[in-house]
């Protein structure tokens, strides 16, 4: 495996990524048994990734919709403002609803999309983030399904970028910090 020089250590590997996976999409599955059809919102662009491995596990009928957002940040420091750039294709309205998220770090951005969701009267509204950063928490927000909790630091790969590099890299890992803390 050939790591880029900006790595500084790999924190979560392609196997213990797809264990992981399973065992949330085996939880999920069991949970909406006896749910109408589930309906998967990922949050683009990081949670690409997740969520096709995800769905791909899952062994209930389900549906797969994207939503994009803009979040404003001041350098690495994060305003808390978003802003909805594309909605998803069908309709939430009483739909049993799991937004599919890359990382939850200050909360802002799931936050945001809990309540704008919630508004549009979905049968159920849940969210699983393949990532927590409690550390970094602004906004206690509920996240009903976690796949690891991680240290502070800026983690790329499996979808999740610095600076729209490193998102393909099949596993996840930690930036040098001199790469970031400039
Ligand atoms: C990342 C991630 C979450 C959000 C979490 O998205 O995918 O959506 O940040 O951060 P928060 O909890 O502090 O709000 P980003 O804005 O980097 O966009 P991207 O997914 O397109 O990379």
């Amino acid at each position: 495996m050939r790591v880029p020089s900006s790595i500084e250590r790999v924190l979560l590997d392609e196997e213990t990524i797809a264990g992981r996976v399973r065992e949330l999409a085996a939880q999920i599955s069991a949970d909406y048994d006896d749910a109408d059809a589930l309906m998967l919102v990922g949050v683009l662009k990081g949670a690409f990734i997740f969520m096709a491995d995800l769905s791909r596990r899952l062994t209930i009928v389900h549906h797969v919709d994207f939503i994009a957002l803009s979040s404003y940040s001041r350098g690495a420091t994060s305003t808390g403002a978003v802003r909805l750039i594309m909605d998803t294709r069908a309709s939430v309205t009483g739909r049993h609803v799991l937004i599919v998220e890359d990382i939850v770090d200050t909360g802002y951005t799931l936050d945001y999309l809990l309540r704008n969701f919630r508004a549009r009267e979905p049968a159920s509204l849940r969210a699983c983030a393949l990532l927590s950063k409690s550390a970094r928490r602004q906004v206690d927000v509920p996240v009903d399904y976690v796949g690891f909790e991680i240290p502070d630091v800026w983690v790329v790969g499996y979808g999740l970028d610095y600076a729209d590099r490193f998102r393909t890299l099949p596993y996840i890992a930690a930036l040098k910090r001199e790469v970031y803390a400039r």
